[in-house]
């Protein structure tokens, strides 16, 4: 069994801020950095850097080759990431002096996806692998259907949460990971427990994970609930945690570790990511998350 992540791949343009701007204002920064980054980059580093083997499928521009050796060197086979004529995939990104953030989101190379292209990657796959998918790329509905006519199990995390999901077949989703907000996005309901319910109404085959930032986590399988509490190891930048989330529980599952060891794996690995700087950089190995 593989695991295929078809997903983004950014440069993160991250200034540290005393407050996210407000509309007019016009705001001095304390410090800029990039990072690499993109949901789809930081999941298969996350799932990397666990200990588990994934393929990652993605488009970068010319100035895209920071981003690919990242990922090799992470351990991420890039052998599918093609690179195109253009520029790739980037991000602002203010964090403020809580740690949280907003993100604007340039696609480029991530928004330029052909069919032909999707086919080939998907051709390496078969029935019973995985394909972990995100919102930040093109052809989304398209790969998403062609991956569950092979069989494969298809994992979504619906971030950003946006119209192009609206295309989407979401009853062809195994698993979704998302957060408390995505979570009201899908089903209309601000309550994790109303939110569990409405998937379950909504998707009764679907596996639930719901991250709840400082209120921990839930994750809804066989009709059973567990609940997972949330770590704190101090907070510098949450951006890519969600992202540590969901690669650590990805690579877990794959493990065969239990429902319980895999939550608190991925909780602890989230925790440690929110501990430190950028995205990419800031998603910790498996040695440093062993609890
Ligand atoms: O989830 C965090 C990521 O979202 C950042 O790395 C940024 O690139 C955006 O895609």
């Amino acid at each position: 069994m593989k695991i295929l992540n078809f997903g983004s791949l950014n440069y993160d343009y991250t200034y540290s801020v005393d407050h996210i701007v407000a509309p007019g204002e016009t705001q001095s920064t304390h410090e800029m950095n990039t990072y690499c980054g993109g949901k789809g980059l930081n999941q298969s580093i996350a799932i990397a850097r666990a200990g588990a083997e994934v393929y990652h499928a993605g488009q970068v521009g010319e100035d895209g080759a920071e981003l690919i050796k990242l990922m090799a060197d992470s351990g991420v086979k890039t052998d599918y990431v093609k690179t195109i004529a253009g520029r790739s995939g980037h991000t602002i990104i203010q964090v403020d002096k809580n740690a949280e953030n907003c993100i604007l989101l340039f696609g480029g190379a991530n928004m330029a996806q052909t069919r032909e292209y999707v086919d080939e990657v998907l051709s390496h796959f078969e029935k019973g692998d995985i394909i972990l998918l995100q919102n930040e790329i093109n052809e989304l509905d398209y790969i998403i259907d062609q991956a569950y006519a092979k069989g494969m199990k298809v994992v979504l995390n619906p971030s950003p949460f946006n119209e192009r999901l609206d295309s989407c077949d979401m009853r062809k989703i195994a698993v979704f990971l998302m957060n408390e907000v995505e979570g009201w996005q899908l089903t209309g309901k601000k309550e994790p427990s109303e939110i569990l319910e409405a998937s379950r109404e909504k998707f009764p085959d679907a596996e639930i994970v719901l991250t709840l930032g400082s209120q921990g986590s839930k994750y809804m399988v066989d009709g059973k609930v567990y609940d997972q509490c949330c770590y704190n190891d101090g907070k510098v930048d949450t951006t890519a945690a969600g992202d540590t989330f969901t690669g650590y529980f990805l690579a877990g599952m794959i493990e065969g570790l239990s429902v319980e060891e895999r939550m608190k794996l991925a909780a602890k690995a989230a925790s440690i990511a929110c501990s430190r700087a950028g995205a990419a950089p800031s998603i910790p190995t498996r040695d440093e998350v062993l609890i």
